[in-house]
């Protein structure tokens, strides 16, 4: 089974309040939607390969540590994780960005497949899927699946709140894929709704409400 952890530091905590309370606009919202992301970025990258590289310094020649191993594709599932690309991109900005557009039907709450566009190799590739909700875990899964199929192997999910019930899902689903959240929330309601949660992520990130 992948690893599941919640990143729950407590600078991400506060943030998450912010972004939780109805009262904070859109502006404000998407600032701190990049700001978590960013710290939950520090964290994902914490078990990133190194390896050996000899260098000079003004003194001496030794050997130090660079990053190795798979080149990392940040994959925003449209639209609301495209709030989460540049708080990413701004600790792995050597990362390539790949699409994967998916809704939630509102009757039926299972995800739509609208649009994928992701760079070549995705087998030599490591991959962040980044969404803020992980809610029935429907759109993570079709997500995970669709990139599977196009070849990915190596796939982290990132998401700031995550009902237990999606978690199981995803994790039924993709035993290999590891999740990780900066919240375990509750539950979810009848509609498919985080509770507490943070409402629609994609209106409150966009102002489409
Ligand atoms: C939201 C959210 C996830 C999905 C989670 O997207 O960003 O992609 O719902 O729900 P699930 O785990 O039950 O599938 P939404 O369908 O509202 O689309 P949007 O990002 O375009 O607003
Ligand atoms: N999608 C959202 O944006 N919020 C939820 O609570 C559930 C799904």
């Amino acid at each position: 089974m992948g690893n599941f952890q919640v990143i729950d530091h407590p600078l991400i905590q506060h943030k998450l309040t912010i972004i939780r309370d109805k009262n904070t606009g859109t502006k404000y919202f998407r600032e701190v939607v990049n700001e978590i992301a960013r710290l939950l970025a520090y964290e994902v990258s914490r078990e990133m390969p190194l390896q050996d590289i000899e260098i000079e310094t003004p003194l001496v020649k030794t050997v130090q540590k660079q990053l190795a191993g798979k080149k990392v594709v940040i994959v925003p599932i449209l639209r609301a994780g495209l709030g989460m690309v540049d708080g990413m991109l701004d600790l792995i900005p050597a990362a390539k960005v790949g699409h994967v557009g998916m809704y939630r039907d509102h009757d039926t709450m299972e995800p739509v497949e609208y649009f994928i566009k992701m760079p070549s190799d995705l087998s030599e590739r490591q991959l962040l899927v980044v969404d803020p909700m992980l809610a029935t875990g429907g759109s993570a899964v079709a997500a995970i699946d669709a990139l599977k199929k196009r070849g990915a192997s190596n796939i982290k999910f990132v998401c700031l709140v995550a009902a237990p019930e999606g978690v199981k899902v995803l994790q039924d689903a993709h035993p290999d894929v590891d999740i990780y959240t900066a919240s375990l929330d509750e539950k979810l309601n009848e509609n498919g709704y985080i509770l507490p949660g943070l409402g629609d992520a994609g209106d409150r990130l966009f102002g489409t409400l």
